[in-house]
């Protein structure tokens, strides 16, 4: 059957697999005929992606991305690829007058350094393919939002969505297309951490002009539009995904 984002016959990296948004983009990926590799921390969690997904002959690694041995043995497991999805991050919410170093190093450590590290490597060891698409998870809040509390989570981002666009340049002689997804507010563990009560929810999500947030399928559906042969003239380019909010 025609279809123009079919992933039928690429084999798919998925970082952050094990919940939330890479969670669905794997069980997308896999609707759509992709091999996926999917990775995270959590044993469990990561076990039940797998279970998720759709044929055969996927790979689930564990791996903690801050650490180099263990991204070093994710990478000996690791054959060529054709898209990469560098979805694991985490949230953090300070007023600025607390945001220390430590924090910035904490956060910029799992939600920059790591990614942008894993895409280095895999660079470097020439496992991605010709033609193969990276995607960075990035947010709304490195791309034009300011939420009270967020400098920390949107310096990660904003850094993020600017090393994309140097990757997206540096990487094209090699016909690797890089660009990220910025997305609102999503329904994930990572909103439910206590930091925002159920009613501050509620209020804010009027103030999405679609108003509700988002779930984690409307990410996967734009990443997997990064990912196909649909989006194989588009690079260095972030596509928000946030039901309007930063028209506001
Ligand atoms: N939810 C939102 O509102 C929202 C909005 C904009 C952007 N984002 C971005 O979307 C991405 C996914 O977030 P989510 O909402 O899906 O959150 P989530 O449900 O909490 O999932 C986070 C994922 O990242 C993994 N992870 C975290 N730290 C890691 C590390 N050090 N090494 C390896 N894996 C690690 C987790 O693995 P374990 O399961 O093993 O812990 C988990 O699979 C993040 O980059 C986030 O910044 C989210």
């Amino acid at each position: 059957m025609y279809n123009p984002f079919s992933l039928e016959g690429k084999t798919i990296l998925v970082t952050g697999a094990s919940s939330g948004i890479g969670q669905a983009t794997a069980i997308e990926c896999s609707k759509l005929g992709a091999k996926l590799i999917v990775t995270g921390r959590n044993a469990e969690r990561l076990d039940k992606t797998r279970g998720l997904l759709q044929g055969d002959g996927h790979q689930q690694i564990l791996a903690e991305l801050t650490d180099a041995a263990q991204v070093q043995a994710l990478l000996d497991q690791l054959h060529e690829i054709d898209g990469l999805v560098l979805c694991a991050g985490k949230g953090m919410t300070f007023p600025f007058v607390f945001c220390t170093r430590d924090k910035f190093d904490d956060l910029f450590d799992v939600n920059y350094f790591a990614p942008v590290e894993l895409l280095r490597l895999l660079v470097k060891k020439k496992k991605l393919r010709k033609s193969s698409s990276v995607v960075f998870v990035s947010s709304i809040g490195g791309n034009g939002s300011y939420n009270y509390g967020n400098a920390i989570y949107g310096a990660t981002k904003a850094a993020m969505n600017s090393t994309m666009k140097f990757c997206a340049k540096e990487l094209a002689d090699k016909r690797i297309r890089v660009n990220s997804v910025c997305p609102g507010m999503v329904n994930t563990k990572l909103i439910q951490n206590g930091a925002i009560s159920d009613e501050q929810q509620r209020l804010d999500m009027e103030r999405y002009p679609l108003k509700r947030y988002g779930e984690p399928n409307d990410i996967a559906y734009g990443i997997i539009y990064l990912l196909s042969n649909a989006s194989s003239w588009v690079t260095g380019t972030s596509l928000t995904i946030d039901g309007g909010f930063i028209l506001k």
